[in-house]
C-alpha cells in the first residue's frame, strides 16, 4: 500500500514559512506586490485567481487585481504588462492563462520583464534553468521537486519518467529532474509502448491531460507516482492523470488528486514573489 503524500500539508507549511519570511521582510521595510491579471471570466480561472489571491492575503503580499473584460485588445493587455513592468512596487506579474484566441499568448509572455516573471513562463526564464542559471522557475514543476524532497525521496541517480512534453510541466520537469541528477526520460503521445517505458520508472511524473491515463500496466512496483492532472470525471468528482484505486497496491509513494500536486503550484508562486522581491533588494 502506497504512501500518500500529503500536497496540502506540505504546501501549508511552505505558506507558514513565507509568512514569517515576509512578515521579516515587512519589518525591514521591504513590501511585496504581485499583479494577477485575468482577462475574460472563464470560471476555472476565476477559480485560480481567486485562490492565488487568497494565497497572497494569508501570507503578507499585497496583490494587485485587473479584470480585464473578453474584448480586451492585445494593444491594451500589453500596454498593461508594459506598466506594470516599470512600476517599481510590483515584483510579480501573472498573467492567467489561457488568453483569449485574439491575443497571442506567447507575444504577452514575452512582454513580462524576466525580472518579475513569477510564473516562469518567459523564454529568458525557461532558457536559464536548462543551462543552469538563476532565474523563476514555472510553479508546478518546481512543486513536484519540492513535494518529492519534503517526503524524504531522494532523486539523484533514479530513472524518472515524464509523460508529457508542454512548456509549463513536461519540459521544465525534465530539466529540474536533471539538475536534481535523476536520469530523465520523457515521453508523450507518440511514444511508442508507453506503458512499458513508464515501467522503467523509479519515479514516474504523469501530466498528460488525460483522466486516468495510467493504470498498474504502466508501473514497476514500489515506483513513486506524481499526478499533475486535474479532471472531473463522469460524476463531477475530480480525478487525475492516473487511475489511483488501480495504482495504489503497486506504488510505494503516490500523489492524490485533489491535494497533491495542485496546491504545491500556489505555494511555489507564492515563492518565486518574494524570491523577487528579495533579489531586487
Ligand atoms: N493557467 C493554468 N495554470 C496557470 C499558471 O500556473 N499560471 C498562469 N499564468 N496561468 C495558468
Amino acid at each position: 500500500m502506497a504512501f500518500i503524500i500529503d500536497g496540502k500539508k506540505i504546501s501549508a507549511e511552505i505558506k507558514d514559512e513565507l509568512r514569517i519570511k515576509v512578515t521579516k521582510l515587512n519589518e525591514e521595510g521591504v513590501n511585496i506586490t504581485l499583479a494577477v491579471v485575468q482577462v475574460g471570466n472563464d470560471p476555472a480561472s476565476s477559480v485560480y485567481v481567486g485562490n492565488k489571491k487568497k494565497a497572497c492575503e494569508y501570507i503578507g503580499i499585497h496583490s494587485l487585481s485587473y479584470e480585464l473584460p473578453e474584448q480586451t485588445t492585445q494593444e491594451e493587455l500589453l500596454a498593461l504588462v508594459e506598466r506594470l513592468n516599470s512600476d517599481p512596487e510590483v515584483n510579480g506579474i501573472l498573467v492567467q492563462l489561457p488568453l483569449p484566441s485574439h491575443i497571442d499568448e506567447d507575444l504577452v509572455i514575452q512582454t513580462i520583464s524576466p525580472a518579475k516573471d513569477v510564473d516562469g513562463f518567459h523564454p529568458q526564464s525557461v532558457g536559464a534553468l536548462s543551462i543552469g542559471q538563476k532565474g523563476f522557475v514555472s510553479c508546478t514543476p518546481a512543486g513536484v521537486i519540492e513535494l518529492l524532497k519534503r517526503s524524504g525521496i531522494e532523486i539523484e541517480g533514479k530513472e524518472c519518467v515524464i509523460i508529457g512534453r508542454s512548456n509549463i510541466v513536461g519540459k521544465p520537469m525534465a530539466l529540474l529532474m536533471l539538475r536534481e541528477n535523476a536520469t530523465v526520460t520523457v515521453c508523450h503521445s507518440r511514444t511508442k509502448n508507453l506503458n512499458e517505458v513508464a515501467k522503467r520508472a523509479d519515479i514516474l511524473i504523469v501530466a498528460i491531460g488525460k483522466p486516468l491515463f495510467v493504470n498498474k500496466d504502466f508501473v514497476k512496483e514500489g515506483a513513486v507516482i506524481i499526478d499533475v492532472g486535474m479532471h472531473r470525471n463522469a460524476n463531477n468528482k475530480l480525478c487525475g492523470d492516473v487511475d489511483f484505486e488501480n495504482v495504489l497496491e503497486h506504488a510505494s509513494a503516490i500523489t492524490p488528486v485533489p491535494g497533491g500536486v495542485g496546491p504545491m503550484t500556489i505555494a511555489m508562486l507564492m515563492n518565486n514573489c518574494v524570491e523577487s522581491a528579495v533579489r531586487k533588494n
